[in-house]
């Protein structure tokens, strides 16, 4: 685990949109797995806060050029970041093609987090509290925004480059990913090392 002060990571954290021909290390992107998700105690505590501990959200990660890992598409246990291969071919310039305007940076990319999440849990949850119905989905955007500044301030302390991309068409997203609802895919984490 890198050891650079939180103060210098959040001064050293910016969009990285060029990315270099380079192999993240396997160790790095676990870091950056466990930076969203990961448990951090024997009581299932996790990295990121969830309302009433629902934990409704879910990682996907596609590989393009990480040491010791075949290109495709995994899904993510939260438990153990163990990576379980869903798609045996590298969908990177596929998810490309699913952002809104031209996005290069996203075939170029070492590997790409994408944050999902189970969008019926957290509405039923919080059905009865106001504003009825649309609580729950509103407690997810925020956990996946609280998950999403763990992973850019762990890759910042890798030394890696990494972008949030939340421009993308969503059920072309679901269907390259193969996500089904009510997943749905809530953002990007592009990460490779800064050109
Ligand atoms: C909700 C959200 C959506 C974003 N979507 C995109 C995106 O689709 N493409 C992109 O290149 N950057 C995206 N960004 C990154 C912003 O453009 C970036 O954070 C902003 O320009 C400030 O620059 P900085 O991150 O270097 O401080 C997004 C950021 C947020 C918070």
């Amino acid at each position: 685990m890198s050891a650079i002060s939180l103060h210098r990571a959040m001064s050293g954290r910016r969009s990285c949109r060029e990315f270099r021909e380079r192999a993240v290390s396997s160790m790095a992107l676990q870091n950056l797995l466990w930076a969203a998700q990961g448990e951090s105690d024997d009581e299932h505590h996790r990295t990121a806060p969830s309302a009433h501990a629902l934990y409704p959200l879910q990682l996907m990660v596609t590989i393009g050029n990480v040491e010791g890992a075949t290109r495709g598409v995994y899904s993510v246990s939260s438990e153990t970041q163990s990576m379980t291969q869903v798609i045996d071919r590298d969908m990177r310039k596929d998810l490309e093609r699913a952002a809104l305007d031209s996005q290069p940076w996203i075939g170029r990319a070492a590997g790409i987090i994408t944050i999902c999440a189970d969008l019926a849990s957290p509405t039923r949850a919080f059905a009865e509290q106001p504003p009825f119905g649309a609580r729950g989905l509103r407690y997810v955007y925020i956990e996946a925004g609280a998950a999403a500044q763990n992973v850019l301030l762990q890759a910042t302390a890798e030394g890696l480059g990494c972008v949030l991309i939340a421009g993308f068409r969503d059920e072309e997203t679901s269907d390259l990913l193969r996500i089904k609802a009510p997943i749905a895919p809530i953002l990007h984490l592009c990460f490779g090392w800064p050109e």
